[in-house]
């Protein structure tokens, strides 16, 4: 069976982009492949947390997987920390890393500018995501556009050390949804949806209250014309909220574009506003269900266990090709 492997941050505000971009597709391969999804808290440790908070949002995002859909029956569900070979793959892959190309890095660029110096942990970054995906022999990671520059570095890691070493690593794809790869933030449609944006308006975020949700929607950046169509270029505001229109109902762009037809943003608005409270209101249930229970603690534990069953049959053939240790 092939091999799904994804990842969340664990810092909170988890939102319709990061719904949109990846969790609906976690919930759709499990029922094809075999699939592990991650809390990444290694991942959110690069930028300054607070560990309470930290342990808080570990919790929230694993009980959001299994509110989406995620079936602890069918897939794995474990946290990064609780697997050392990620730690471990980490630094071994950062060895046949170039800071060059890890300068290049998009996100980096973005997070470290108009800072004095910047964390190390947030220039290696992308190669600890490497090797969460290398990690288990990974041949597809669902995900938002936004991290398409760092699957392409690691498919390059994974072809890298497989020329100049025996083969060592399966080099994954990535996989990107046509509606929702990229969710706009909704008060800067330049920006992606984001869950650091200060203005809370900016984002849905999964377990917001219908008034939120509301008010985030109607509030929304547009423009003057009053015609709905999609054109991202002079309609980036609108053609967005087309966008999870779409993807929240399944509706094409064209069909949505045809329903109004003579209409205004505001009966678009509001009916955007029914469709996405209709659709995160079972979510924001099942979280709460879920949340408080054991068998949250119960799940990430026997994910643990089966991922670091997996993890270590990779790290022994990679120390092997490495020649690392003493077998
Ligand atoms: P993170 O936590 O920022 O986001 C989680 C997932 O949500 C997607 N996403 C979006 N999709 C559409 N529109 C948006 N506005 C939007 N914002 C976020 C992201 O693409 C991602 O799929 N580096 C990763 C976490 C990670 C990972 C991995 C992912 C660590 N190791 C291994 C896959 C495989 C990140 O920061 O995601």
């Amino acid at each position: 069976m092939k091999r799904v492997f994804s990842g969340v941050q664990p810092t909170g505000n988890i939102h319709l982009g990061n719904y949109l971009g990846a969790l609906r597709q976690f919930v759709e391969l499990q029922e094809e492949y075999q699939c592990l999804y991650c809390i990444v808290d290694l991942h959110a440790i690069t930028v300054p947390q607070d560990p309470k908070e930290l342990r808080k949002h570990i919790l929230d995002v694993a009980a959001l997987y299994l509110a989406v859909g995620v079936d602890p029956k069918k897939s794995i569900v474990f946290v990064q920390s609780d697997v050392p070979g990620h730690s471990e793959l980490g630094w071994i892959l950062t060895c046949s890393s170039y800071t060059g190309e890890l300068s290049r890095m998009t996100q980096f660029k973005a997070k470290s500018q108009n800072k004095a110096s910047a964390p190390a942990g947030l220039f290696t970054y992308p190669v600890l995501m490497a090797a969460d995906i290398l990690l288990y022999d990974t041949d597809v990671v669902p995900v938002g556009t936004d991290q398409k520059q760092h699957i392409e570095l690691c498919r390059d890691l994974a072809i890298r050390v497989n020329n100049t070493r025996k083969k060592t690593f399966v080099v994954p794809e990535g996989r990107y949804l046509k509606a929702g790869a990229r969710i706009m933030s909704l008060d800067d449609p330049s920006k992606k949806m984001s869950k650091s944006a200060e203005n809370i308006h900016s984002r849905i975020s999964l377990l917001d209250e219908p008034s939120k949700i509301k008010k985030s929607i109607m509030k929304a950046t547009t423009d003057s014309e009053g015609i709905i169509r999609f054109d991202k270029d002079e309609k980036p505001g609108l053609s967005n909220l087309i966008n999870i229109y779409s993807a929240l109902s399944d509706k094409t762009i064209d069909e949505i574009i045809a329903m109004y037809e003579g209409k205004g943003y505001g009966d678009f608005k509001k009916d955007l506003v029914e469709i996405t409270v209709d659709a995160l209101t079972p979510i924001k249930e099942k979280f709460d269900e879920i949340r408080s229970s054991q068998e949250l603690i119960d799940i990430l534990e026997d994910g643990a266990e089966k991922a670091n069953e997996i993890a270590e049959k990779t790290m022994a053939r990679v120390k092997d090709n490495f020649g690392l240790g003493l077998k």
